[in-house]
This record gives C-alpha cells, sequence and structure tokens, in this order.
C-alpha cells in the first residue's frame, strides 16, 4: 500500500561523489556510485516526504517525484548548497561521499606532463556535516560512515564527534555492501549507542529501513 508517513517532512538527502578538479581534464574523486542516497530519494518521495536531492556526479536516472534537485560537482558547492537548504529542513540525511581533500591550486590550463615525478597539494575540504551538526535545531541528521576497520568504534566517534542522530555504517570491504552494487549490509547506530545490524538487503530496503527509525525521532524529539 501507499505510505504517507513522510508527508510535509522536509527532507535533504545528499548523494553521489564529489569531484575536486585539478585542470580543466583532471579530477580527484572516488567510487561512490550514489545508488544509495537516490534509493533513499526514491523512498522518501513514495512516502510522501518533500525531497532535495542535492547530487554530485552520477550515471543514475533522476528520482521521480522529488521537490528539488541540485547537481552539484565539488565539496565546496554542496556545502553551499546544503547549507542554503538546511533551515528548511525536518531531515537531513548524508549519503554522499565528500571528498575530504581538493587539490590546493587549480590550473587553468592543462598540466603539461614532464619527466621527473610531480608533487599534488591538497587542502581540506569543509566537514558539512560536522558543520550542520553544530547548527541543528529540531533536524534529525544522518550520516554515512564507509568503514574498513574497527567499524564500530570509528561510527560512534563519529557521531558525537559531528552531533548526529543516527549513523548508517557499511564495511566497504565485505561483498554485497557498498560501492556500486544495489544491496547493502548495514548497520544502524543510535546516539544512545543502539547498535542494529541489518542483514544483506535491496538499498531500496535498507532506504526504508532508515526512514523508519527516521521517523522515531522525528516524532519524539
Ligand atoms: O568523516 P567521514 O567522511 O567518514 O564521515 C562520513 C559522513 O560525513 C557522511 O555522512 C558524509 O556525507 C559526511 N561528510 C561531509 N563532509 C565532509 C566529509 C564527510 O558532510 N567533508
Amino acid at each position: 500500500g501507499t505510505r504517507t508517513d513522510l508527508q510535509n517532512k522536509k527532507i535533504l538527502i545528499t548523494a553521489g561523489p564529489t569531484r575536486e578538479p585539478i585542470d580543466p581534464v583532471r579530477f580527484i574523486s572516488n567510487h561512490s556510485s550514489g545508488k544509495m542516497g537516490y534509493s533513499l530519494a526514491e523512498a522518501a518521495v513514495e512516502r510522501g516526504g518533500e525531497v532535495i536531492l542535492i547530487s554530485g556526479p552520477t550515471s543514475l536516472e533522476r528520482p521521480a517525484g522529488l521537490y528539488k534537485y541540485v547537481a552539484v560537482e565539488t565539496a565546496l558547492e554542496m556545502r553551499e548548497q546544503v547549507l542554503k537548504f538546511f533551515p528548511w529542513c525536518d531531515v537531513v540525511i548524508k549519503a554522499a561521499a565528500v571528498a575530504d581533500y581538493r587539490p590546493k591550486n587549480y590550473s587553468g590550463r592543462k598540466i603539461k606532463k614532464k619527466d621527473a615525478e610531480m608533487v599534488l597539494e591538497l587542502e581540506k575540504n569543509p566537514d558539512i556535516l560536522k558543520e550542520l551538526g553544530e547548527k541543528k535545531d529540531r533536524q534529525v541528521l544522518v550520516g554515512f560512515a564507509a568503514e574498513t576497520n574497527d567499524i564500530q568504534k570509528n561510527a560512534l566517534e563519529k557521531l558525537n564527534r559531528k552531533n548526529l542522530d543516527l549513523i548508517v555504517v557499511n564495511d566497504v570491504t565485505v561483498e554485497g555492501a557498498g560501492f556500486g552494487v544495489d544491496t547493502n549490509i548495514v548497520k544502524i547506530i543510535h546516539r544512545n549507542g543502539t547498535i542494529e545490524e541489518l542483514p544483506k538487503m535491496p538499498k531500496k530496503e535498507v532506504a526504508n529501513a532508515i526512514l523508519d527509525r527516521i521517523l522515531q525521532y522525528l516524532n519524539y524529539s
């Protein structure tokens, strides 16, 4: 049946990788496909939510029924758009794989190949989610963490540091979890320390499980 439990809820979702340009033809990025974030956006729309999807470059089709779609490339562009819409939201789900660093100097001309080695200097990107954690009032904040080791410890520390309500963790070294695939195996960690381990499921079902948890925080905060 059609659910309407997110009706009138304003939900901002970020998805995909960011791209950090080096010169007009090169960039630094990561393996994020955007599938988890897009599945969340689709599920939230189906449940009646007003959804803004802020997306880095992906090859996915834009979900139908969005309130707004914003395409971005870099972490700085994503930050600007997220901050612009943040005051409007009830929920923010940061499924995007934001690049932690960007090239310090962008070259307007294609960098020429030389015989010698070259060193690329990087500078830190702002942590968008951490900023939201500092600003938040009524918003339910959900982060993602792709971990390869000390998964629970790292995730709980991240949840606390960024002032999140929930963090969704996946071990990207396990088959059927994480980048590119249509399934995911996640743990959902709550701010009181409760850990729920979900079985391997299609990303759309993972999305609905996450939205179920968010609903608890919306109704009891
Ligand atoms: O610290 P880490 O990158 O592992 O945290 C992941 C979470 O933080 C994700 O939800 C991601 O979207 C968010 N993030 C962010 N800005 C960054 C880095 C990560 O919003 N610069």
